[in-house]
């Protein structure tokens, strides 16, 4: 019996290290990066702040001063993400979306800000920005018009690189509005992304391309990826349960399409966070948290940080997602399984780590359990031939040492998700563990 036990517990070994060598050949294998967009920028994923979800086009500051679109709202922003940790935790990025220009350009063709809601014009909100130890994100769009009919960058594509560099901004987001074709969409994608290159400065560059393209032509994410940062792959967020699992269900149908072309400099965008606002729940909340981590998406939070909950707050900075989202490794997640309502999804990190997150997409009862055997997880490797795991959402808390031919029972509250860090068992990380 023990003989038997023992051989048993060999071949399991052995047939663990074929499957890391096969996984270690595969990550290195298909690391992007050499054909990545070469401005050395986004190596990790843009985190910061961006308008648009929360505060829209709202231009009237007459009726609404302390919620349009103005240099008072950006400065009150920039003040809070310096003051209140969201530096510290790495929203770096402090973006205005559309609807910041004046109705027409200035008489040397250059775009400008509403004089009357940006008094001392987009140079000195990005010094204020600056000073703050922030950075500062602009909006543009590659048409004719801006999605909210603005002035579009088309046919000015070089002066409006010029103007964002020398106004000291450091990521455009460039929309995909009224285009006239394709071809215009494409040319004037890649000509922004040689014009930004072009003036010397370190602008990220977050693209909407393949939204625009889709459904009618395939986008080329090589290419993509060659000339943006980060590119929207479906439309837009709202504050809402239905549009954080329209994108989730958009996400895993294109897996296969859309993981391998991630990675350091060049990131898949499924839109802002909304946490914070009014339509999530709190489960919801931590499903959307997790989920971006494994998704590898950039975190630009939407939401009124004058105005927040603490709750939201330590869920949006918490250090131990943020450091799954921000995984040097660099590999998008994946959805691993979707069976009886529950979806299982996971992402490779550094030294062999694996993140797990498990969703509850029931919407009717109380918390159900599910039970995960270990060795489905991390392509066999998660956990071989052992690991320590921890929970980090909804709570963080220990769940110890565990073998591989182990299964975990988990409950999970509806739309809510519990999210697993999965790490090698060596005798360091067991010290540091208890
Ligand atoms: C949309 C874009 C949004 C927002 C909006 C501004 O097309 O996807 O994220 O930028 O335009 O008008």
């Amino acid at each position: 019996m023990m003989t038997a036990t023992v051989k048993l517990a060999s071949r399991v070994r052995r047939l663990g290290y074929v499957l890391a060598f096969c996984f270690l050949a595969q990550v290195l294998w298909d690391v992007p990066g050499t054909w990545a967009l070469n401005n050395g920028l986004a190596r990790t994923p843009t985190m910061g702040w961006l308008h648009w979800e929360r505060f829209m086009c709202n231009v009237d500051c007459q009726e609404d001063p302390d919620s349009c679109i103005s240099e008072k709202l950006f400065r009150q922003i920039a003040e809070l993400m310096a003051s209140d940790g969201w530096k510290d935790a790495g929203y770096e990025y402090l973006c205005i979306d559309d609807c910041w220009m004046a109705p027409k350009r200035d008489s040397q063709g250059r775009l400008q800000a509403d004089p009357k809601r940006f008094p001392g014009g987009i140079r000195r909100l990005a010094d204020y920005v600056h000073s703050k130890g922030l950075k500062l994100g602009i909006y543009a769009d590659v048409g004719n018009k801006t999605c909210a009919g603005f002035p579009g960058s088309f046919g000015y594509y070089d002066i409006d690189a010029k103007t964002f560099a020398e106004w000291g901004v450091d990521l455009l987001k460039f929309d995909g509005c009224y285009c006239d074709s394709i071809k215009h969409l494409a040319d004037g994608y890649k000509r922004m992304s040689l014009a930004l290159n072009r003036t010397g400065r370190s602008i990220v560059y977050s693209c909407e391309w393949p939204l625009y393209m889709q459904p009618l032509f395939k986008p080329n994410y090589t290419e993509i990826r060659e000339y943006c940062n980060h590119w929207r792959n479906f439309a837009d967020i709202y504050d809402s349960w239905q549009s954080i699992k329209n994108i989730l269900d958009w996400t895993s149908s294109n897996q296969e399409k859309i993981i391998p072309v991630a990675g350091p400099g060049g990131w898949n965008d499924p839109d802002m966070l909304v946490i914070g606002n009014f339509g999530l729940s709190w489960n919801q909340q931590v499903t959307q948290m997790a989920l971006w981590a494994i998704m590898a998406a950039p975190l630009l939070m939407s939401n009124d940080l004058r105005h927040i909950s603490p709750e939201a707050k330590a869920l949006l900075q918490d250090k131990d997602v943020i450091a799954i989202n921000q995984d040097p490794l660099g590999k998008q997640g994946y959805r691993l399984r979707k069976d009886n309502n529950f979806e299982v999804w996971e992402r490779p990190l550094l030294n062999l780590a694996w993140a797990v997150a498990m969703v509850n997409l029931q919407e009717i009862g109380g918390p159900r359990a599910y039970t995960i055997s270990l060795t489905s997880l991390g392509q066999g490797l998660g956990c071989n031939p052992d690991c320590l795991i921890t929970q980090l959402l909804p709570v963080k808390r220990k769940l110890g040492f565990h073998e591989w031919t182990s299964s975990l029972k988990i409950q999970i509250n509806p739309t809510g998700t519990v999210l697993l860090r999965l790490e090698k068992a060596n005798l360091t990380s067991l010290k540091n563990f208890h």
